[in-house]
């Protein structure tokens, strides 16, 4: 299969890269000139790396030409929630006009049998309340920042490209996700990134915190990447699915739970800086209908993903 993986260099990009690759697919991915290539440097001889800029849509109508993928799985974002309050048009232009790029693209070179997966995110449900919970495709969409928004926009693109077109395209809710190779400004890496240089040495032994009160429902990178190659196998077209663990964590008790790794005594901070102008305060994933439909199953428990980001950060 030629599969194509836009925000390849990235953190979810460079697991399903390795996940596809195990498979035997024929991988195909993006990078820009700024991106960091150290995720994917150990299988860089295996995959195809094609520079675009998702946002030019002359570079993505080359690269859909070029390469004629079977398979996309839609990646690229400008995927941090207060980066989204800092640059909105960016957040907006990022990922509202880049996966339009791609639709027209594959639309306009006519590759009906193309399936597409686009990233789109529980941030989308924003504002839930706690009878609404866990949370079913079918609740309100009621975004709190500018990123949610943007995946909203994503999200009915999606569904709107099928309606229209004909195109294949399935809609993954994904809710937090983390595990190694996550980036530092996330807020589980984050914190194991703190622990580690308070080991080393690097830093006192203070871990500043944001909102510790929000709940999250996380699931592995490792589930996630599965999860996606399932959706575009036995996912519906134009259909929505939530993905996520179905466990939540309150991130003072994630947090807790981290600090039982480590050996040294570390005190808790609140950093103002870190709280935001409107949190979403919990997000409880009901998967139900992406387990009927694919049979997937988280398998990998948080504890491990906790220790593996940790041991991540150690060896950084
Ligand atoms: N980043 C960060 N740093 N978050 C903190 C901190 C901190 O020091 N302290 C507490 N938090 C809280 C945030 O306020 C938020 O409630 C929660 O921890 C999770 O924050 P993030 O890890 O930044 O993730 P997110 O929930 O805002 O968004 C992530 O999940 C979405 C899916 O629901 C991102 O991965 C999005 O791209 C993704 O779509």
């Amino acid at each position: 299969m030629r599969v194509l993986i836009t925000g390849i260099t990235g953190f979810v990009g460079s697991h399903l890269a390795e996940f596809l690759l195990a498979q035997g697919d024929e991988v195909y991915g993006t990078y820009r000139v700024r991106s960091r290539m150290d995720h994917i440097q150990p299988i860089l001889p295996k995959i195809h790396l094609v520079e675009c800029e998702l946002k030019d849509s002359v570079s993505v109508m080359q690269l859909v030409e070029r390469i004629r993928p079977e398979r996309i799985y839609h990646l690229a974002a400008q995927s941090f929630v207060p980066t989204s309050w800092n640059s909105p048009q960016d957040t907006m232009v990022n990922n509202i006009i880049a996966e339009l790029n791609l639709f027209e693209a594959v639309r306009k070179q006519g590759l009906q049998d193309c399936r597409i997966q686009i990233a789109c995110s529980s941030e989308e449900y924003g504002m839930v309340y706690p009878e609404e919970t866990p949370i079913l495709e079918t609740n309100p969409l009621r975004p709190l920042s500018p990123y949610g928004v943007s995946k909203v926009a994503q999200d009915l693109l999606g569904y709107q490209y099928t309606q229209s077109y004909g195109l294949h395209i399935v809609r993954t809710r994904t809710f937090n996700h983390e595990g190694p190779r996550r980036g530092e400004a996330f807020v589980l890496s984050n914190f194991a990134k703190q622990v580690a240089e308070i080991e080393k040495g690097l830093k006192p032994p203070v871990l500043e915190v944001g909102n510790l009160d929000a709940i999250r429902d996380f699931t592995d990178v490792r589930d996630v990447v599965r999860a996606y190659t399932l959706a575009l196998r036995h996912g519906i077209a134009g259909d929505v699915y939530n993905i996520g663990s179905g466990f939540t964590w309150r991130i003072g008790d994630a947090l807790d739970e981290l600090l039982k790794l480590t050996d040294v005594q570390i005190e808790v901070r609140q950093d103002p800086s870190r709280m935001r102008p409107s949190d979403v305060m919990i997000l409880h994933c009901d998967a139900s209908k992406f387990m009927k439909q694919t049979g997937w199953k988280p398998e990998v428990p948080f504890a491990k993903t906790l220790h593996d980001m940790l041991d991540y950060w150690r060896e950084r």
